[in-house]
């Protein structure tokens, strides 16, 4: 569908990184914005510099599914919905805190969930509008450390593609997103303790941003970036063995420790 002026868009995790780059894509083709997210600051103060009108800061925690349900309602129709607030905890699984690991599910998954409980009904009635999931690479494929984040991704990836289904015949478009690595705050509470293999270089936002507007006004079903997520994708889903020896001599070994 296009975005354009009068296009209304709900982001969730919208205070900054891929949600707040995709609020500053969108404002500036004339999109009317709500912005979820915690940090009511955060949303207030970027409301303030965006180009455009009408565009609302609406705090709330996905994770509770009367306050996503409430920011929704509040903000009024939604055309386009983009389920994007994620947090991520890197570790071995069994030195992770089973508390982090609540987190993870209950913002990546369970907060994917209740933002769409929230927004698509209205979207099905009307006869139109377009989901957007953004789930990561790490959907596709699981990286070592990252076995409960990975996991939430791929629930998003799978309910995601049902979803597509589902919605034949609705008007309503799915598309969801698979990240590779990207420059946002998402790691900056445990930068130091990154796996090897995630201390690469990441690609920039914006340009994360304006694929995802690209892929939603073409209507894919899958947007990948950088491209090489789909060659991931590719690879592992021919061979995981294959996979684990591109990777290793990408990465290095701790992208893919076992061998047998
Ligand atoms: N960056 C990457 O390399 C990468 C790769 C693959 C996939 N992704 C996915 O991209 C999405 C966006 O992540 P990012 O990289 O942009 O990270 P980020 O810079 O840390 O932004 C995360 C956003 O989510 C919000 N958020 C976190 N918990 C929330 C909650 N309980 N309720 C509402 N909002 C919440 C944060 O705002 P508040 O803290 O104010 O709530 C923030 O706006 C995530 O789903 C992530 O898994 C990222």
């Amino acid at each position: 569908m296009r975005l354009g002026g009068g296009t209304r868009v709900l982001i969730t995790g919208a205070s900054r990184g891929i949600g707040a780059a995709l609020a500053r894509a969108l404002a500036a083709r004339g999109c009317e914005l709500g912005l979820v997210a915690r940090d009511k600051a955060a949303l207030d103060a970027l409301v303030a510099v965006l180009p455009g009108a009408g565009h609302r800061a609406l705090p709330a925690d996905v994770a509770d599914r009367e306050a996503i349900a409430a920011a929704a309602a509040d903000f009024g129709r939604v055309d386009v919905v983009v389920a994007n607030a994620g947090i991520a905890h890197y570790g071995p699984w069994l030195e992770l805190d089973p508390e982090r690991e609540r987190q993870m599910t209950d913002v990546n998954w369970t907060g994917t969930l209740n933002t769409l409980r929230a927004t698509l009904a209205g979207m099905v009635e009307r006869g139109g509008g377009h989901v957007v999931v953004v789930s990561s690479g790490a959907a596709l494929r699981t990286f070592p450390g990252a076995a409960v984040y990975g996991a939430t991704k791929a629930a998003q990836r799978g309910f995601a593609e049902g979803l597509w289904h589902d919605l034949d015949g609705t008007g309503v478009g799915v598309t969801i997103v698979y990240p590779g690595e990207i420059e946002t705050s998402l790691h900056d509470h445990q930068r130091e303790k990154l796996p090897s293999w995630r201390q690469g270089q990441e690609a920039d936002v914006d340009d994360c941003a304006a694929a995802i507007v690209a892929g939603v006004e073409k209507d894919r079903r899958g947007v990948y970036f950088p491209p090489q997520v789909r060659l991931l994708q590719a690879v592992h889903g021919l061979s995981p063995k294959l996979a684990d020896l591109v990777l290793r001599r990408l990465r290095g070994r701790s992208a893919a420790p076992r061998s047998r």
